[in-house]
């Protein structure tokens, strides 16, 4: 299973600072917003990770993280040239994939909470897609997906005028090899984009499209205003402060998964300066 976070986009309604930065590294109580989708995709024992975002922004993320091996992970990088829409990950990512199955994660996503409907996902090995459901109080801003009766999923619909359920789609998918044909054989939408919500319809009508819901036990947070960006803050500031432990810190997840040995987590936490972060990870390493 590879994993490719989709992290570009245009991000104007974070203006002014979009105009020089991108919405996916903005601070997120301690940490850059990034590093939540990325914490998914490694809790998943997903250590092979592209990273694709518009040409300003790929350099930063390359200093940020170089090829991830100090993570134990490969992480790439590929560009995309303007946001022409979430499924052209797959056009782009196409090499990178191969032969494999695929998680998207979008770089705005954050998931706290406990993970078992994505480590089922993950391990089912189902042709075909899953993709989740999560309740909402907005649904027309999402992709939202309705069930009959049965729980049975029967449409999918991207932010639609009249929301036919209060389900909607977070931006996390996993998909079987399929998913780079079904891309490429996708027409932009009336907004000119190549809608990922085509591509769940097209699994929905091969019959191979998992929907699980996911229960509200787990926080699906949105980050896409200033405001939610804030409200993130708070919750993970208040999290973190409560328990003494950090959500999404990359380098202890890649130590506790065992991605990297104990020495190799001592020349990780020797190389970050001093501060709280650090002092976080020394605490871990003297455990
Ligand atoms: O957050 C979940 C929702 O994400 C789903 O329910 C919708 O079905 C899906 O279309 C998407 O809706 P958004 O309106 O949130 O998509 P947005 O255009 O804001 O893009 C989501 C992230 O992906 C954002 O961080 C920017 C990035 N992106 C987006 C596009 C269209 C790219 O990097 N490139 C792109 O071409």
């Amino acid at each position: 299973m590879k994993g490719i976070v989709l992290a570009g986009g245009s991000g104007t309604r974070m203006y002014p600072i979009s105009k020089v930065y991108s919405k996916q590294l903005t601070l997120i109580y301690d940490k850059p917003l990034i590093y939540y989708p990325i914490s998914v995709l490694m809790l998943g024992g997903i250590r092979e990770i592209l990273i694709i975002s518009n040409p300003e922004t790929i350099p930063l993320y390359q200093k940020l993280f170089e090829d991830g091996s100090h993570l134990g992970l490969k992480i790439s990088y590929e560009i995309q040239v303007a946001p022409n829409g979430i499924a052209e990950s797959f056009i782009i990512g196409e090499k990178f994939i191969a032969q494999d199955s695929v998680t998207l994660i979008l770089g705005d996503n954050i998931f706290y909470g406990k993970l078992d409907f994505f480590y089922k996902a993950l391990n089912h090995n189902k042709k075909g897609a899953t993709i989740f459901a999560y309740q909402v109080n907005d649904p027309h801003r999402y992709g939202i997906v309705e069930f009959d009766q049965n729980g049975k999923a029967i449409s999918i619909e991207e932010k639609p005028k009249n929301p036919k359920s209060n389900y909607a789609v977070p931006g996390l998918y996993v998909y079987d090899n399929k998913v780079v044909n079904i891309a490429k054989n996708l027409k932009p939408s009336s907004r000119g984009e190549l809608e990922i919500t085509d591509v769940n319809k097209a699994y929905l009508d091969l019959g191979e499209l998992h929907v699980e819901k996911i229960g509200r036990g787990v926080a699906w947070l949105d980050t896409g205003t200033p405001e939610a960006l804030l409200k993130a803050s708070q919750f993970f500031g208040v999290i973190e402060d409560r328990q003494g432990l950090k959500v999404a810190c990359l380098e202890e997840i890649a130590y506790q998964k065992g991605f990297i040995s104990k020495s190799e987590f001592k020349k990780v936490v020797e190389n970050i300066p001093k501060s709280l972060y650090r002092d976080y990870l020394e605490k871990i390493l003297d455990e």
